[in-house]
């Protein structure tokens, strides 16, 4: 499709040598307001280089460009040029190509030959998987999607926390109440039942503290006894998650968790002690990292324990082995950023190479609030993320009940609103501000919200249904109605663009919105517009871009995680 950023880059390009097409590509804007072009090019960087104005450089670039088939007019305002491209070469170009590449619109090789490993949910073992990692989950869930879409080779890898001195904690629990606990019938309540009273009792009593401690050493000499109540927990809390990936359609590649670096620890330790980095600070062996301004990463604690951030460095060199990764991504809290500071930083002692140390990102957002404030598994005011989607589903289908009680399917529907309405709420702001959870927000058909877009969706389909035919291709001449469809055409052409901002930001909620613009764009057409005109050919026009809609509604939807009813 053309290309029209390339096309304005090179026309930029060809009158300053001095910088190049990369940067420029990079500097050119889309408006916000189109008053100020389709694309729009900043000229402030370029002041010092030329020791003028931006508005002058702005004036200068304008005379010495020339207008052509695609760029039609140029304006200068406040020192950026502003570009307005050819409204029927853009109209004509997006409805052939979605015409003809369907679902697969958006899609791109840009990645092919890279390797992407996303590490994204990582829910602990024997603690409820609760609304505080359904970020990670979702967040990683779509971004997995959207980098396959542009041709990447991904690996999605659940980092199952199953592995540390809380395991040391459960066991020692269980050693002393484990026949008061139904373990088999409702393992993850009863095992958090069993984590909080032993965990109550640790602050009442040093001795026990230490033989939790005790335990977890014990586990990682692989004492029988340790293991084998290890792998029972393990196990049952698998089965347990498995069910929320089911609800999400969430899928891993790889669930090699924290205990899986047990025997690979070792190495670490051996290639950071050579760097003599490694030094023993009140029994412990740390890396001191002040002159990074931050605090030592632990490697070994006083007792020999190994710790999570231990797990993290063998990790880095076991993906860096076995994946070969170019980029190599946590979707973690940000209430872990230093600990990825530190991890990244001592990292770079492994003797890896520049590639894969430059290619770690922490990709973190902001918590989930309830009214209640923030939940933690110690104090057990969580709520379990099974339950909570469980709710969702239930409110859409009384919403159901009320609007539209005859639909069909409503068992289905509900499911795939309810549970859309979730992820939506999730991916529509921000990664890294704090997710407020409200239920009265999250599930309003008319706010921006997951319900609104399939809903916009379904009238997609409505339309067509009524019309009865999609046209076709050869039978369409989008330009006849290209003024009232601009915008909608605009946004349909950016579909790639934005999938791509959203892997070089790890920012899905660019995709949210950009979402939520395209279906409110078409509800006000549809609002404004009869798509059924009597005339054949502002007919036709007017469901080429219904139909177009629809496709990259869902396509869009489908790779934020979200799946789309036919009617609603
Ligand atoms: N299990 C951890 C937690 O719940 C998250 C693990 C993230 N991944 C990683 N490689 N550290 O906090």
């Amino acid at each position: 499709m053309i290309h029209f950023k390339q096309i304005i880059a090179e026309k930029i390009k060809e009158n300053i040598e001095e910088v190049e097409i990369e940067s420029i590509i990079n500097l050119i804007e889309v408006p916000k307001d189109t008053q100020n072009g389709d694309y729009s090019f900043p000229c402030f960087s370029l002041a010092k280089v030329f020791k003028k104005s931006p508005q002058i450089i702005a004036e200068e670039l304008k005379e010495k460009i020339e207008l052509g088939k695609e760029i039609i007019k140029i304006d200068v305002v406040n020192g950026y040029l502003n570009f307005y491209i050819n409204k029927s070469i853009l109209a004509k170009e997006v409805t052939e190509k979605i015409y003809h590449e369907k679902e697969n619109y958006g899609n791109s090789d840009i990645g092919k030959g890279k390797n992407v490993v996303i590490d994204y949910s990582a829910p602990n073992i024997a603690k409820p998987f609760h609304i505080g990692h359904l970020r990670s989950t979702v967040i990683g869930g779509s971004l997995y999607k959207v980098y396959k879409t542009l041709g990447y080779n991904v690996i999605g890898v659940n980092h199952v926390g199953d592995y540390g001195t809380q395991f040391g904690k459960l066991i020692e629990g269980y050693k002393r109440w484990g026949n008061e606990y139904d373990i088999d019938n409702n393992p993850i309540e009863e095992l958090t039942k069993i984590y909080i009273r032993i965990n109550d009792l640790c602050k009442e009593d040093e001795s026990v503290l230490n033989e939790c401690r005790n335990n977890f050493k014990k586990l990682e000499d692989k004492d029988p006894y340790c293991v084998e109540l290890w792998k029972k927990f393990r196990k049952v809390s698998l089965q347990e998650f498995q069910k929320v990936y089911d609800m999400l359609g969430i899928e891993f590649d790889s669930w090699d968790g924290e205990a899986f670096y047990t025997d690979k620890m070792d190495e670490v330790i051996k290639k950071l002690e050579k760097t003599g980095k490694l030094v023993e600070s009140e029994g412990a062996k740390i890396i001191d990292l002040e002159e990074k301004n931050m605090a030592p990463c632990i490697i070994e604690k006083t007792n020999g324990s190994t710790t999570y951030a231990t797990r993290d460095l063998a990790a880095i060199l076991y993906r860096a082995r076995t994946y070969d990764f170019d980029k190599d991504i946590y979707v973690v809290s940000y209430e872990q950023i230093l600990h990825f500071k530190q991890v990244f930083e001592t990292a770079k002692l492994l003797g890896l190479d520049e590639k894969y140390t430059k290619g770690l990102i922490h990709v973190p957002f902001g918590m989930v609030q309830l009214q209640t404030g923030k939940m933690s598994t110690r104090q057990g005011n969580m709520i379990k993320l099974e339950d909570l989607l469980n709710e969702a589903i239930n409110k859409v289908k009384s919403i159901i009940e009320q609007k539209n009680p005859n639909l069909e399917e409503k068992e289905e529907v509900a499911k795939k609103v309810g549970i859309g309405a979730v992820i939506y709420n999730d991916l529509y702001n921000s990664r890294i501000k704090d997710e407020i959870f409200n239920w009265d927000i999250m599930l309003n058909f008319n706010g921006e919200t997951g319900p609104y877009l399939q809903y916009i969706y379904v009238r997609t389909n409505s339309v067509l249904e009524k019309a009865n035919y999609i046209p076709d291709i050869n039978n369409i001449d989008i330009n006849i109605i290209k003024d009232e469809a601009s915008e909608i055409l605009k946004i349909l052409y950016n579909f790639n663009e934005i999938l791509n901002s959203v892997v070089d930001k790890n920012e899905p909620s660019i995709l949210a919105r950009y979402l939520m613009n395209l279906a409110q764009q078409y509800s006000s057409f549809y609002n404004e517009y009869k798509i059924l005109d009597d005339n054949t050919q502002i007919r036709n026009a007017r469901l080429a871009i219904t139909y177009m809609v629809g496709i990259v509604l869902k396509k869009g939807a489908n790779l934020l995680g979200m799946n789309m009813p036919n009617k609603m």
